[in-house]
């Protein structure tokens, strides 16, 4: 009994001693939101903002005239030098070996188009800027190093690569940031007009591609497009609109993937097309080896030549024989299976071979190793959270005609961006996207504002491209 008393008795006070707590904790609370409402915050700073944007326009208290030449014209601007030198080194130091109260700066008639909004910028800070600014604001930043307004350029760019613009932008920004030597801006460039290389074979920008940047996109496997015919098509304008040197002619017609070609369409091209008749010596070999390719299976060519070379390998086709798009409505709620058929491969011999393929995508997938973690619970987790999205694709049967084939597959996942559908990821497996590492690590598909999704649907689109095995024996 008096135990029990005293337990009670414990538990009475303990009651009492928290109350007192949360007491105290109150008024120290209390007494803290006082001090906040007495030391509030007076913000003009819009205010201050616009004054020096007057300051700049009526140009009251100037000690500086900036006279902006171009070749055949001058601006004149009323300045304030401490609010150059504020921002910039190269200012202060002309500023400070000036002879008069005019500083002289020579400009190319794009970089004074801007000059004013550049000074804008100095007073006030901020700045809008339009696709076919950016590149002259960036050579200004740089130029007097404003290394804000420089980052802020790239950033700007990377961020709009698939704005709209009437003539195209991207190519533009590919050659300054190469000559500049940009690589991020250069490879941010280049990846965006790879995955998105239909549209632009299409565009009127696509002419305006010059020599280097066509043979990076010649060389590269990840372009997304409807088939090497189309890019054929399109390296044809190309070399008629831009008359390039014997050379470069002879070598992107010799990156094309004549073996993604299908015999008939081969046929076409030689006979056909006036390019090919003028360089048909330059690519006879490969044609020729084309050929091979389509008249027997790319395993019984595999004794005779080298098979993994660029020449038989595909890049990401989109036209239906090479995959099949897989839009996921509400991807987060359960497991998805989709089937799709392709061809077994694209040569003659195999084209009219179908392949079944399964698709299995789990939203919240756990890997192996964190499910050991929990040995005590059964392999269904009970965290739903935790996982991980993932796709496996496997072939419904097996068959022979896999032998010496091993199928890659490529996931490409679209997103919505500046209101338009662009390829947002592309990602490589062979079976299983757990090969990847990161497949959809950042996605976040359980907000609905994620940016991977359009409408609350994750676009796909699943490519299976057959990579040939070499079985000839390396010569010593
Ligand atoms: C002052 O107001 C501006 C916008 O009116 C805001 O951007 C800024 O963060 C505010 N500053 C402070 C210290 O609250
Ligand atoms: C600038 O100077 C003019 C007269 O020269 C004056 O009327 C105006 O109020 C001044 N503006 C400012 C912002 O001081
Ligand atoms: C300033 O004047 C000196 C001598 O007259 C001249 O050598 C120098 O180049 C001038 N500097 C500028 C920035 O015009
Ligand atoms: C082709 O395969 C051979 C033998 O497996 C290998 O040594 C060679 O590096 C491969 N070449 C390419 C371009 O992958
Ligand atoms: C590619 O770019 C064009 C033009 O900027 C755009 O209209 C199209 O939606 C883009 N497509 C993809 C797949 O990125």
């Amino acid at each position: 009994m008096v135990n029990l008393f005293g337990v009670i008795c414990l538990t009475d006070l303990c009651v009492v001693f928290c109350f007192l707590m949360v007491s105290v904790n109150g008024a120290a609370s209390k007494q803290e939101t006082v001090l906040e409402i007495s030391s509030a915050t007076i913000n003009h700073s819009m205010a201050l903002v616009q004054r020096m944007e007057a300051l700049l326009t009526h140009g009251n208290g100037s000690d500086v005239t900036l006279r902006v030449q171009t070749t055949d014209e001058v601006k004149v601007i009323q300045v304030h030098s401490l609010v150059l030198t504020l921002q910039s080194d190269v200012f202060e130091e002309l500023l400070q070996t000036r002879n008069s109260s005019a500083l002289v700066l020579r400009e190319s008639a794009e970089c004074a188009n801007v000059f004013d909004k550049f000074i804008r910028y100095l007073y006030c800070g901020d700045i809008t800027v339009r696709l076919n600014q950016a590149i002259a604001l960036h050579k200004l930043a740089s130029k007097y190093h404003v290394w804000d307004l420089q980052q802020g350029l790239t950033q700007y760019m990377t961020q709009h690569l698939s704005s709209d613009s009437p003539s195209g932008h991207v190519v533009g920004w590919y050659q300054y940031a190469m000559q500049i030597g940009d690589v991020a801006l250069q490879n941010s460039c280049l990846q965006y007009l790879s995955w998105n290389l239909s549209s632009v074979l299409q565009s009127a920008e696509w002419s305006s591609v010059g020599e280097e940047l066509l043979l990076s996109l010649l060389q590269r496997s990840d372009l997304v497009l409807q088939s090497e015919l189309e890019l054929y098509e399109a390296l044809e304008t190309w070399i008629n609109q831009n008359q390039p040197s014997t050379a470069t002619a002879e070598n992107a017609l010799k990156a094309i993937r004549y073996a993604m070609i299908s015999p008939q369409h081969l046929f076409h091209i030689q006979k056909k097309s006036s390019l090919m008749v003028k360089y048909y010596e330059s690519v006879r070999n490969m044609l020729f080896l084309a050929f091979q390719f389509h008249a027997a299976s790319p395993v019984q060519l595999a004794k005779y030549f080298v098979v993994n070379c660029s020449l038989f390998t595909p890049r990401n086709y989109l036209s239906p024989a090479w995959g099949s798009p897989w839009v996921i409505n509400n991807p987060t709620r359960d497991d998805r299976s989709f089937s799709f058929q392709t061809q077994l491969g694209p040569s003659g011999h195999d084209a009219n071979k179908r392949v079944t393929w399964n698709a299995l995508f789990s939203p919240r997938w756990l890997p192996l190793s964190v499910r050991s973690t929990y040995p005590e619970r059964s392999m269904q987790p009970t965290r739903t959270d935790g996982g991980r999205p993932r796709i496996i694709v496997t072939p419904a049967t097996s068959s022979p005609d896999f032998a010496g084939v091993s199928f890659q597959k490529t996931v490409i996942v679209s997103a919505r961006k500046q209101g338009k559908v662009v390829v947002r990821h592309v990602y490589n497996f062979h079976q299983s996207t757990e090969e990847v590492g990161d497949f959809l690590l950042d996605a976040d598909l359980q907000r609905r504002t994620s940016e991977y999704l359009i409408d609350s649907s994750l676009y796909l689109h699943i490519i299976v491209k057959p990579l040939y095995h070499s079985l000839i024996v390396a010569k010593k």
